[in-house]
């Protein structure tokens, strides 16, 4: 039998992406990233949507060309229905609506947090695909939770942030230092140059699984307003330091729910997803577990940790096998359970 083609389209925050997927394989993984926001210390919402409708058509024609696919051969359209920006999903959500009608193709829904998680199955992502059950620490600007995966569709959050998520920690933190938006990326490349043990920051004392990242961006806002009382220079002087010091306190905390999921389930096989799973830290204090605590890691390749077309194409690829398709009347939610 031959494989589905299928066109996956991501419109949920600032990236607008589309992907087509041949099976498991990936033959085009196009974005179009916006940096009107920038200068804004975050994203607008606003200027998210109009920025995506700027981009889907050429994102999307692209994905096309390079995948060497004409629109006649596509079995289905898959869309990340939600959790995001309203203004930013529908626009991807009314782009796939209008092509499916139009190719009279099903039309598959997406969850945005199911596809971080499920990027994993993608043909290249990892030598093998985790197996059921395992763990994984799902790390965005939005979102940070262990979810407990038994199935594709079968997945059970078992802790998260009672506050900020991780992503937007590294962000909020980076901004109190004057570093540019999105800062995570930044603070990574300015960590590998300083000292993870130079400055401590407080940490968290949660019960369960879950995790709390306010206090940590209110540590090091009290830190630094008392630093700079006295040297104005202080960050600049200490840029690198102060970076890997913060880095170092968000990975621990991440890591220690995380190990204390895995005993307490007794699960080895344990994965990261998300932007924040880019964070080269976070991708050794896990590479480390494989010999310290006898895990196997799935940690994804750098294209398909961020926000990507990639992932959505392959939940509706395991969609389409499952004949879950969505009729024309869906609309986009900004809130979407898992
Ligand atoms: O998954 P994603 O692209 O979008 C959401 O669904 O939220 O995640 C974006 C987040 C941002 O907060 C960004 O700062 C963070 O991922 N991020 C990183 C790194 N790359 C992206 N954080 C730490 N280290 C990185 N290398
Ligand atoms: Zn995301």
């Amino acid at each position: 039998m031959n494989e589905p083609i299928i066109l996956g389209i991501e419109s949920s925050c600032d990236d607008t992406s589309a992907a087509i997927i041949n099976g498991n394989k990936i033959l085009s993984n196009i974005a179009a990233n916006q940096t009107v926001h920038q200068e804004y210390g975050g994203v607008v919402p606003e200027l998210a949507s109009r920025a995506h409708q700027q981009n889907i058509i050429p994102v999307v024609e692209k994905s096309f060309t390079k995948a060497n696919i004409q629109q006649k051969d596509i079995s289905a359209i898959g869309f990340t229905r939600g959790p995001g920006l309203l203004g930013s999903l529908l626009v991807g959500t009314s782009f796939a609506k209008s092509l499916a009608m139009s190719l009279d193709v099903p039309l598959i829904e997406v969850n945005h947090l199911q596809a971080h998680i499920l990027c994993h199955f993608i043909e290249d992502a990892n030598p093998m695909p985790p197996k059921f059950p395992f763990l994984c620490l799902t790390v965005s600007g939005g979102h940070t939770m262990i979810v407990l995966v038994k199935d594709y569709f079968d997945m059970e959050i078992i802790g998260k942030t009672i506050d900020d998520a991780a992503g937007e920690a590294f962000d909020k933190i980076g901004k109190i230092m004057g570093l540019d938006y999105p800062a995570g990326p930044i603070i990574d490349k300015l960590a590998k140059l300083g000292n993870p043990d130079a400055f401590t920051f407080g940490k968290p004392k949660l019960e369960n699984y879950d995790y709390s990242f306010s206090g940590i961006k209110t540590s090091v806002l009290y830190f630094l307003q008392k630093q700079l009382k006295e040297n104005p220079n202080f960050i600049q002087e200490n840029v690198e330091n102060l970076c890997a010091s913060v880095q170092k306190t968000i990975i621990d905390v991440l890591m220690k729910k995380l190990e204390k999921a895995a005993k307490d389930y007794d699960v080895k096989e344990v994965a990261i997803a998300g932007g924040v799973s880019a964070n080269s830290g976070l991708r050794e204090a896990m590479q480390n577990n494989v010999e310290k605590l006898g895990w196997n890691v799935y940690i994804p390749k750098f294209e398909y940790t961020t926000d990507n077309a990639a992932m959505i194409a392959m939940v509706a690829k395991l969609k389409f096998e499952r004949g879950e398709f969505t009729d024309l009347r869906t609309s986009a939610t900004a809130r979407y359970d898992m």
